[in-house]
């Protein structure tokens, strides 16, 4: 039997691929290369160019494999791009949940992980976030897979397949070794964009606000690393083989960073001393996201490797610096 890994060639999705080969599992990959890269499909993996959408696609990989479980991170996850076209996110991501729940349900595939994120939560009423808080997005992206989770709820109790939802905070960091890593185009990620200043690919990192209601006056995210999220995705695998109910976990380390802290901390990890300018708000940015991960440890047995922000951002740095432009496919 194979793990179905929808957008296996993404940032979060291939670092996950390479966790479940490490631990011996057969996988089968899905990605239509809009966001993903090629460069970053693991060896050992099936791949099928394709999208989600496309239901013709989903029955011959159905069919042509032995599909016992799926994770699901084909989606768009760019916050600024959804609000500009909201449309695109719905259809993508929204519409590519139900082709993919739609082919799950007629292959009597019952078990999915999903990339879920902070982002359903909005604005926060407190901090550290729990997941019975209330989920309001700001953003289209966020409402978008906030709709995806309600999706899986609703075909779970009518169709029998169970899920499980890992809300990400900030995902950070790249495979040590550095040969796999982040790249999105646009870069809208701060740890990325912050090291394109020692890469001497940008002037300055622009600092989006400093007169938010925190300690230094910027904004407080908590950062975790793509592995202790990769290996949250397997755990959670296990989790649903053992019978586990649907359920929905937050990832994070628990501490906060503000953008002035990760700068000094990238000033560390890099050995360089990094410009910095301040400019206005970005729209839609809440003062503070910080996760109580608290259920995951408690049900999942997670427990974050990388709970130092330096170290996420050397890892980071090693992946940058050996591929200042990215992946080249
Ligand atoms: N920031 C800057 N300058 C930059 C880029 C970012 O100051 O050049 C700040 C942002 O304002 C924010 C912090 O750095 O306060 C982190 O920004 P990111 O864009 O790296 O991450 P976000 O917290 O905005 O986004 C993350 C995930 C999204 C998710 C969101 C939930 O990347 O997928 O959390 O709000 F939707």
């Amino acid at each position: 039997m194979a793990i179905l890994v929808c957008g296996g060639a993404g940032y979060i999705g291939s670092h996950t691929v390479h966790q479940l080969a490490a631990k011996g599992e057969s996988v089968v990959i899905v990605d239509n290369l809009a966001t993903g890269h090629r460069a970053a499909l693991h060896p050992a993996a099936k791949f099928y160019e394709g999208d989600i959408r496309d239901s013709f696609v989903l029955d011959r990989i159905f069919t042509e494999n032995q599909i016992e479980a799926v994770i699901h991170f084909a989606a768009n996850s760019l916050v600024g791009e959804s609000m500009e076209n909201p449309l695109k996110y719905f259809n993508n991501n929204v519409g590519g949940m139900q082709t993919l729940l739609e082919a799950m349900v007629r292959h009597h595939v019952d078990k999915i992980v999903f990339s879920s994120t902070a982002a359903v939560y909005g604005e926060p009423k407190r901090v550290p976030i729990r997941e019975e808080d209330e989920t309001n997005p700001t953003n289209a992206y966020g409402e978008t897979k906030r709709t995806m989770e309600k999706l899986m709820k609703w075909v779970s109790r009518a169709n029998g397949i169970r899920y499980v939802s890992l809300r990400y905070f900030n995902a950070a960091g790249a495979l040590d070794d550095g040969s796999i890593g982040e790249d999105h185009s646009p870069e809208t990620h701060l740890i990325p964009l912050i090291l394109q200043v020692p890469l001497q690919k940008r002037a300055a990192i622009t600092i989006f606000g400093n007169d938010y209601a925190t300690p230094d006056g910027t904004c407080v995210r908590d950062y975790i690393h793509v592995l202790d999220l990769a290996d949250a995705h397997v755990r959670a695998l296990e989790y649903l083989r053992q019978g586990g109910a649907s359920d929905i976990f937050n990832l994070g380390n628990g501490k906060g960073f503000s953008v002035k802290e990760m700068i000094v901390a990238a000033e560390k990890a890099t050995g360089k001393s990094i410009a910095v300018q301040t400019g206005a708000r970005r729209a839609g940015d809440p003062a503070q996201l910080i996760a109580s991960s608290e259920k995951a440890r408690r049900v999942l047995g997670w427990q974050p490797q990388y709970i130092d922000v330096e170290r996420i951002i050397r890892t980071a740095w090693s992946w940058h610096k050996s591929h200042p432009d990215g992946y080249t496919d």
